[in-house]
């Protein structure tokens, strides 16, 4: 697959929340081989009001930036999953994916739907696709060898993604979006102009992820699919190990540090707060 093909055809509304139905057809092929897996999966989910459109191709482009990254997991945890593509595509293109983990407070009809379709051609990805229902801050250990990803987490949904991958110190990828005021600082708060604000969260996020001993990379989805482009891949620099255990002395720092805000009657300074190391 080459999905950045279909980026020679702006005519075709990339961030469309149509459903995927046969009129998509002609351009999936521009980009789709007729025996990749996927295209095969794309034929049984259009015309089913399984898919949109916009959704099937942020998917698309998320499994091409992230292919280094995939080709070599074993496990992958897929937060905040919704209707879990990016996931099950994951494991229909990466055989080595012994196990795709979809996480969020609510498993959605579309999810079962599209499982169900792509396993009429391809029934291994019932045995490896499992969905948990549940919160991410509900604290169900992650391994320390899966890759971490979160599509469009909105505002500190992404920390909290974050916050989990660090506690077994974890590889963790995330696109960020929804950023607001409340997750920068006071002093930064300040003088934030709106424009800003998704580079600011950025910068602060990188600084913090670095200190818990995470190297940063930086790719791009491309604009005509998605407003929030960024895509932010941590990786150990130090012993997984190590990072887990930062974790648990800042979280026994943070509970009361917590305390003090609580006492001092200030929300926000806990949604900051959340954004130092
Ligand atoms: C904007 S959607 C993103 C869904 C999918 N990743 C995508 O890109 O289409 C955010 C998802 O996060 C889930 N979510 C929000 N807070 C959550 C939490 N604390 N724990 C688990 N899931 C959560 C919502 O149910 C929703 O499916």
């Amino acid at each position: 697959m080459n999905v950045d093909r279909i980026l020679d055809h702006p005519d075709y509304n990339l961030r469309s929340s149509s459903r995927l139905s046969a009129r998509d057809e002609p351009r999936a092929r521009v980009w789709l081989d007729r025996d990749d897996p996927l295209y095969g999966v794309f034929l049984r989910i259009r015309n089913q009001r399984a898919a949109v459109r916009k959704e099937f191709y942020e998917a698309a482009f998320l499994l091409d930036r992230l292919d280094p990254e995939l080709r070599r997991a074993t496990r992958l945890w897929e937060m905040a999953a919704g209707h879990g593509m990016f996931g099950l595509f994951a494991a229909l293109l990466h055989r080595p994916l012994e196990e795709v983990v979809h996480l969020d407070k609510r498993r959605p009809l579309s999810y079962e739907r599209i499982l169900e379709l792509a396993a009429v051609d391809h029934p291994f990805l019932k045995l490896r696709s499992r969905f948990r229902e549940g919160d991410i801050a509900s604290g169900d250990p992650i391994p320390p060898d899966a890759l971490v990803v979160g599509l469009h987490c909105c505002g500190s949904l992404t920390d909290l993604v974050a916050e989990e991958a660090r506690r077994s110190g974890a590889s963790f990828a995330v696109v960020p979006c929804c950023e607001r005021r409340a997750l920068l600082s006071p002093a930064a708060r300040a003088t934030a102009r709106g424009d800003d604000l998704p580079r600011l969260v950025r910068e602060r996020r990188i600084e913090r992820w670095q200190s818990w001993g995470y190297a940063i990379e930086e790719r791009r989805l491309p604009e005509a699919v998605t407003a929030s482009a960024h895509i932010l891949i941590a990786k150990p620099r130090i012993a997984p190990s190590a990072i887990a255990a930062g974790a648990d002395q800042s979280r026994a720092r943070t509970s009361s540090a917590k305390y003090v805000n609580e006492t001092s009657g200030s929300a926000r300074s806990r949604t900051a707060a959340s954004l130092s190391p």
